[in-house]
């Protein structure tokens, strides 16, 4: 680089501008290139009216943005230092750019330095579409940061949306909501790289978006549902594994009057009535105060004995899909509900007995990482099951169970993660309809907790007893006796074994 400081020769020209000098007009091209590249993404976010792009955003109003800045900040910063150093050297030689066509160097430099400026653009265009390709893709977000987001991509693989993007529901369309979610997707991927991630990642999502703009897009709010039946099959931790089963005639309902009577568990959805709450906690776990704002504008207030007066207005949210629906995508079992699945489907071999409280029970310790686990999971069942038919294939269930569920590096699990629909290992809708809250100006009037107001037992038990069904329904059978008055089923029921 020869002509970056060339002697000063007696009599040169009238000072040149600071602006030239090499720094400067790099930033120059980098300016350029990122302009090229910003105006070619919006063209095609707006070809594509930003519907099915969400990630499209990331590139066109935070990285190319962010390079333009970076190279009008090199201009400048080129043009500062020339500045300094005549400030230093007043009189000295200050370097600078003199392109001489005349010169062979100079002729050579310049045609390759606008064939890597042409090559550059190319690039930058070309890349910035594969980019969005990519970015677009599962994969990027639950593979590259493979540790980090494993919990979150293998449940999410188990799931009814397994084959949906998981922008659908984090990121959505429209410019506002691209910022603000490029702008805690960069501070996402710092974390990462400096491992400032929190273990378990915190939940529920604090910017995630309203149903509305992303549930909502594939799922019609309006759509009446009627009742539709759930059945679990249960195992008790008895030396029998007595198999308990319950069919639920669970009442879905719906919440618009054009489709069907407004009522049911979608009642609350946000077509008619307008349900919002305070929670005490970030989990969204402890709900005092609930208002209901009706169609034809009337109010109802419900809240706790020890909660007084209003919440701060702020810290108000309306129920969504979510709010319920909490993990749609990402559902840990816990170790009572995989290991009656596994019972039920014959992988864990029911013959064996106490088999479901042993593998319960092995589940439940904390391990130290998924090696240790299926190590201890191996050894605990072949201690107890020596030689017994069914030992090999339950263990591969029980190992299986722990690997898609357990995520002991990221401290991921069912207790980190509840889910909301139902009330036994967690509280679930019983947040709400747990008795103890009561209407504003008449205390006898309280969210509901009749049994059937959310689905009647079509049949339970087991063998002879579950070919009795009832349309009309049964009072619940508990099968270790009355469950005692004003007690949640939290009480007892905590996803591990019942010992009491
Ligand atoms: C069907 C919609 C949907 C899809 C698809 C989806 N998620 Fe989620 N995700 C959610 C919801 C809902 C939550 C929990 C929100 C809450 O409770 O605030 C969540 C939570 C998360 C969390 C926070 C931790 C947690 O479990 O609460 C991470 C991280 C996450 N998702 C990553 C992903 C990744 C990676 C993908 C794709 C592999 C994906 N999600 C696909 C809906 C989805
Ligand atoms: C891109 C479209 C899409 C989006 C976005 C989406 N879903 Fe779905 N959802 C589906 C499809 C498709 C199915 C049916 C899957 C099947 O049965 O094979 C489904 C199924 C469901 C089911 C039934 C689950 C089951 O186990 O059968 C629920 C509940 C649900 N979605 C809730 C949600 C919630 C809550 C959100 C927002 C966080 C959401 N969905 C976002 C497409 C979507
Ligand atoms: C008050 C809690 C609650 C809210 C709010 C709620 N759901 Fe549900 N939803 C349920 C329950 C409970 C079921 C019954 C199925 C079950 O138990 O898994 C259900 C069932 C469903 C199903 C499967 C039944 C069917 O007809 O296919 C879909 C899909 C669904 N909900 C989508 C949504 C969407 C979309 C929203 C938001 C617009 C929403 N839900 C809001 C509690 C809720
Ligand atoms: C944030 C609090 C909250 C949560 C959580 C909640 N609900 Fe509700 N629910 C309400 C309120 C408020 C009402 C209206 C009570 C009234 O107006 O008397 C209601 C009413 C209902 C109704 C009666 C609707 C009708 O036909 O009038 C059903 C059914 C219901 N909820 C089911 C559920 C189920 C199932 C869940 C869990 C998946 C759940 N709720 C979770 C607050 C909640
Ligand atoms: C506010 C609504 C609501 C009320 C009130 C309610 N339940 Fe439920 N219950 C649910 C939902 C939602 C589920 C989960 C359905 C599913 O798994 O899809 C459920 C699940 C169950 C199950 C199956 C549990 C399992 O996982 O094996 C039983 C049993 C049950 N309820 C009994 C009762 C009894 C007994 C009462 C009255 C004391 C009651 N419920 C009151 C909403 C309710
Ligand atoms: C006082 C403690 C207690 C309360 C409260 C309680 N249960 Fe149970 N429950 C038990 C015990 C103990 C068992 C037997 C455990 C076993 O053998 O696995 C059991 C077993 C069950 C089972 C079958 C096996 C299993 O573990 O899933 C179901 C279903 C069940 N309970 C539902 C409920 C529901 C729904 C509620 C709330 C309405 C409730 N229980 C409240 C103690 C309780």
């Amino acid at each position: 680089m020869s002509d970056l400081t060339p002697p000063a020769a007696p009599g040169a020209p009238a000072r040149q501008s600071v602006w030239q000098n090499w720094i400067s007009l790099a930033g120059a091209i980098i300016t350029a290139g990122s302009l090229f590249a910003f105006l070619f993404l919006l063209t095609l976010d707006l070809a594509g009216k930003g519907e099915r792009n969400p990630y499209l955003g990331i590139l066109c109003y935070l990285v190319a943005p962010a390079f333009l800045i970076l190279g009008i900040a090199l201009v400048l910063g080129g043009a500062w230092q020339q500045h300094r150093l005549r400030t230093r050297t007043p009189d000295g030689p200050a370097p600078r750019l003199a392109i001489d066509l005349a010169r062979p160097h100079d002729r050579w430099l310049l045609i390759w330095f606008s064939v890597g400026t042409v090559a550059f653009l190319l690039l930058t265009s070309v890349g910035s579409y594969q980019t969005f390709h990519y970015t677009e893709s599962v994969e990027f977000c639950g593979e590259v940061c493979h540790k980090v987001m494993q919990p979150e991509f293998t449940t999410y693989q188990a799931g009814a949306h397994a084959r949906v993007a998981c922008v659908e529901c984090h990121i959505g369309s429209g410019a506002a909501w691209y910022v603000k979610a490029k702008v805690s997707g960069l501070y996402q991927v710092y974390s990462v790289l400096f491992h400032k991630y929190e273990q378990p990642i915190p939940t529920p999502v604090q910017n995630l978006r309203p149903a509305r703009d992303t549930c909502e897009r594939c799922h019609w709010p309006e759509k009446y549902s009627g009742s539709i039946e759930v059945t679990h099959h249960r195992f008790l931790a008895d030396e029998e594994n007595t198999p308990y089963t319950v069919r639920l005639l669970v009442h879905v309902g719906g919440g618009s009057a054009a489709h069907g009577p407004v009522g049911g568990i979608h009642w609350h959805m946000l077509v008619s009535n307008k349900v919002e709450y305070y929670a005490a906690d970030l989990r969204r776990q402890t709900i005092p105060w609930i208002k209901v704002t009706s169609p034809d504008g009337s109010v109802k207030v419900f809240r706790t004995d020890d909660f007084k007066g209003e919440p701060d207005p702020k810290a108000v949210r309306q129920m969504d899909c979510m709010d319920c629906h909490n993990r749609p995508a990402h559902n840990y079992s816990s170790p009572n509900d995989s290991v009656d699945e596994a019972l039920y489907l014959n992988r864990i071999d029911r013959t064996l007995p106490g088999v479901k409280r042993a593998v319960v029970d092995l589940l439940t310790k904390t391990y130290a990482n998924e090696e240790a686990a299926t190590a201890a999971i191996d050894k605990g069942l072949r201690q107890r099951y020596a030689g017994k038919p069914g030992l090999d294939a339950t263990i591969v269930a029980a190992q299986r169970i722990y690997r898609v569920n357990f995520f002991p590096e990221m401290k991921a699990d069912w207790s980190k993660y509840p889910n909301n629909i139902g009330h036994l290992d967690s509280d679930g809708c019983f947040r709400c309809h747990d008795g103890k809250h009561n209407l504003v100006g008449d205390r006898t009037k309280g969210l509901s907790t009749e049994c059937v107001t959310c689905h009647t037992i079509l049949a339970q038990g087991a063998g002879a007893d579950l070919s009795r069904v009832a349309p009309e329904g049964f009072p619940f059978k508990h099968p270790a006796g009355d469950v005692p008055d004003g007690m949640l089923c939290t009480g007892c029921h905590n996803g591990k074994n019942q010992d009491n």
